[in-house]
């Protein structure tokens, strides 16, 4: 079965439309295969080599890997929910309300949606922490540390955002409390609340606001983030491995960018 299996895709890979898409093919030597990464738009923020060291569970715990996983669940999932739901006042309520009890497996994505947050928001605490217990942070990584901050900043104003969304008195007094918040910040606090809820109070306005940074702006801003945190992992000689074994350090190993 399996070699049936690898046979055709063996002859899936020899297509003309295969060969249009992956032009370097998987290949036998090193440059061959390098080619492949170098050349595929998928593939080309990662490195053409990495150490086994690296990519062991120990190294990384895997929870950036899993972060991006769960965002990627949120994506699929929030353009699932985006497909019932107006975001007007007050039929965003009865939408959320609808989700829950008409749409077939409408709590189940909805309780995905959810759960998928609350695991993000865990997955990139944890992700940060592994990197600075780690020293993972230091040079020439510092500039990933910054990325990595304005990505735990858009990953909390996106669950921040998305609370507004169903509508509830849960919903619509959290973010009163939270815009009241930004309201004390020093001279600007009146004018940022303003700007966050579009008028004085939470209302149409406000979720309408929402709605947009939560579906639109913070999730490319996000994208566009995650791109230049994987480029720049490359860039900074791949991912930081603890030099137990003095065997074998390299170059690579020692966090001396690789270009
Ligand atoms: C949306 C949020 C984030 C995603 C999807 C993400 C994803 C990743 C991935 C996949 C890696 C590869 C290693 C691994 O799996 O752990 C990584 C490495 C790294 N991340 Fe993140 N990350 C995020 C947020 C952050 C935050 C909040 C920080 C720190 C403030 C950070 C700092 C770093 C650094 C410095 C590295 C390189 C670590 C090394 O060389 O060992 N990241 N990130």
């Amino acid at each position: 079965m399996s070699v049936r299996v690898s046979k055709y895709f063996d002859a899936l890979t020899e297509t003309r439309a295969w060969r249009s898409v992956f032009r370097g093919g998987s290949g036998s030597s090193t440059l061959h295969r390098s080619m492949a990464i170098q050349q595929n738009i998928f593939l080309h923020l990662l490195s053409t080599k990495v150490r086994k060291r690296m990519i062991s569970l120990n190294t990384t715990w895997y929870l950036g890997t899993l972060t991006l996983g769960t965002f990627g669940i949120l994506v699929i999932t929030g353009i699932l929910l985006m497909l019932y739901y107006h975001p007007s006042a007050p039929q965003a309520y009865a939408d959320t309300k609808d989700l829950q009890f008409v749409v077939s497996s409408g709590q189940f994505l909805r309780n995905l949606h959810r759960w998928s947050a609350h695991a993000m928001v865990f997955l990139v605490f944890a992700h940060m922490f592994r990197v600075f217990y780690r020293g993972a942070y230091r040079a020439p990584r510092e500039f990933n540390w910054v990325i990595g901050v304005v990505l735990l900043l858009l990953t909390l104003l996106l669950s921040y955002t998305g609370y507004l969304l169903p509508w509830d008195q849960l919903a619509y007094w959290a973010i009163t409390v939270g815009s009241n918040i930004a309201s004390a910040v020093p001279v600007v606090g009146d004018r940022v609340r303003f700007l966050m809820l579009g008028g004085h109070f939470v209302n149409a306005n406000a979720l309408l606001r929402f709605y947009v940074l939560h579906c639109m702006v913070l999730p490319i801003a996000a994208l566009f983030f995650v791109a230049i945190h994987f480029w720049r992992i490359r860039k900074d000689g791949g991912l930081y491995a603890h030099q137990k074994d003095a065997a074998s350090v390299s170059n690579c190993d020692s966090g001396r960018p690789q270009l």
